[in-house]
């Protein structure tokens, strides 16, 4: 008989210091919906920020910091399993196995280790290579059914499910792994640079200005959409006469997602309109969303022991469900 399984969401986020609204809106905000509604684990993916050479000072306080930012937009650690990823062994442990699931032809079609390791591919690190295949055992490892990502991680789930079919395959485990599904949120999938709306919001980009941080203050909010690029037409009525205006439709998917509706709505309300008129709104509303969470991260951050004790106790959690899912593993596998 076919055992039904329990929905569990699982999702990472990298310590990279300052969160910023790429990072909200595309990620923690939808989060902060889910655990409403299942059993939710959110991770801060230390072992992955390492595939790149990390200042061991910089990252500690990177990933303390992320972790502020996880519980100052709405993330309950008492409802959820909030923790960092270096903390519990099962995800290196269950990565080892899934680097002998995966092959290498697989590896060789992710587009985001050619984007990452650019020219100087012999140069990038092994872990840099074989990162979705951390991914894979981190959702795995707790037999998560649901993944929110955004766009540019859709291959890696894609590469996830593959392990986790031919994991249950080759060891005659039928439905061991789940095969997890992605969620997609509809809203907003990609929130992007202030200064190119063709460029992720990202923080490697070199200009402060092609990004909201949570920290920001009001008067950096202003100065950065005041400057954001645009171009000379004004608001449209239709969706489709956005098509080939990126900026402009970068900036009115903002203005959207933090308001709670839909970008038809915001057409119909904003239309006509000249830019730097509907900018003073998104200022507006991104002041009033945005400034009491920046305020939030600030007194954590501040907590520092209470931060540790709040990763360590969801570690404890995870690492509950790891023991025991490492057990039928490697007894599945063969191992004593
Ligand atoms: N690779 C993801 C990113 O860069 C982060 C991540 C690591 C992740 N492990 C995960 C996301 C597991 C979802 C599930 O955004």
């Amino acid at each position: 008989m076919k055992k039904t399984l329990k929905e569990v969401v699982f999702s990472g986020v990298q310590p990279t210091g300052n969160l910023h609204l790429g990072n909200y809106l595309g990620a923690i905000k939808n989060f902060v919906d889910l655990q409403k509604k299942m059993e939710c684990i959110y991770c801060v993916v230390d072992l992955h920020a390492i595939t790149s050479f990390q200042k061991p000072s910089e990252l500690n306080k990177s990933i303390l910091e992320t972790t502020a930012g996880f519980i100052a937009c709405g993330l309950d650690f008492k409802k959820s399993i909030i923790f960092n990823q270096s903390s519990v062994s099962g995800h290196s442990e269950l990565a080892w196995i899934f680097n002998c699931v995966a092959r290498v032809g697989w590896m060789n079609r992710m587009t985001q280790f050619k984007e990452k390791a650019g020219q100087n591919k012999e140069n990038a690190s092994v872990g840099l290579y074989v990162y979705p295949n951390l991914m894979a055992a981190d959702i795995l490892l707790y037999k998560a059914t649901h993944v929110p990502v955004g766009d540019d991680q859709k291959q890696h789930l894609e590469l996830a499910r593959d392990i986790a079919q031919k994991f249950n395959n080759d060891f005659n485990s039928d439905n061991f792994f789940p095969i997890p599904k992605p969620l997609i949120q509809k809203k907003i999938s990609r929130v992007m640079s202030l200064r190119d709306g063709k460029k992720k919001m990202s923080k490697s980009e070199e200009s402060d200005y092609s990004r909201i941080n949570l920290n920001d203050t009001a008067d950096d909010i202003k100065k950065k959409i005041k400057k954001a690029k645009t171009d000379s037409l004004p608001i449209p009525e239709k969706l489709e006469d956005l098509k080939n205006r990126p900026e402009a439709n970068n900036l009115l998917n903002i203005y959207s997602s933090i308001t709670n509706s839909s970008l038809e709505k915001t057409l119909n309300d904003m239309n006509g309109k000249e830019f730097s008129k509907f900018k003073d709104s998104l200022s507006d509303a991104l002041i009033a969303e945005i400034c009491p969470v920046g305020k939030k991260i600030k007194d954590l951050n501040k907590d520092k022991n209470y931060l540790i004790k709040t990763l360590k106790e969801g570690s404890d959690k995870a690492s509950k469900i790891s023991h025991e899912n490492m057990r039928q593993i490697k007894n599945i596998v063969g191992f004593i």
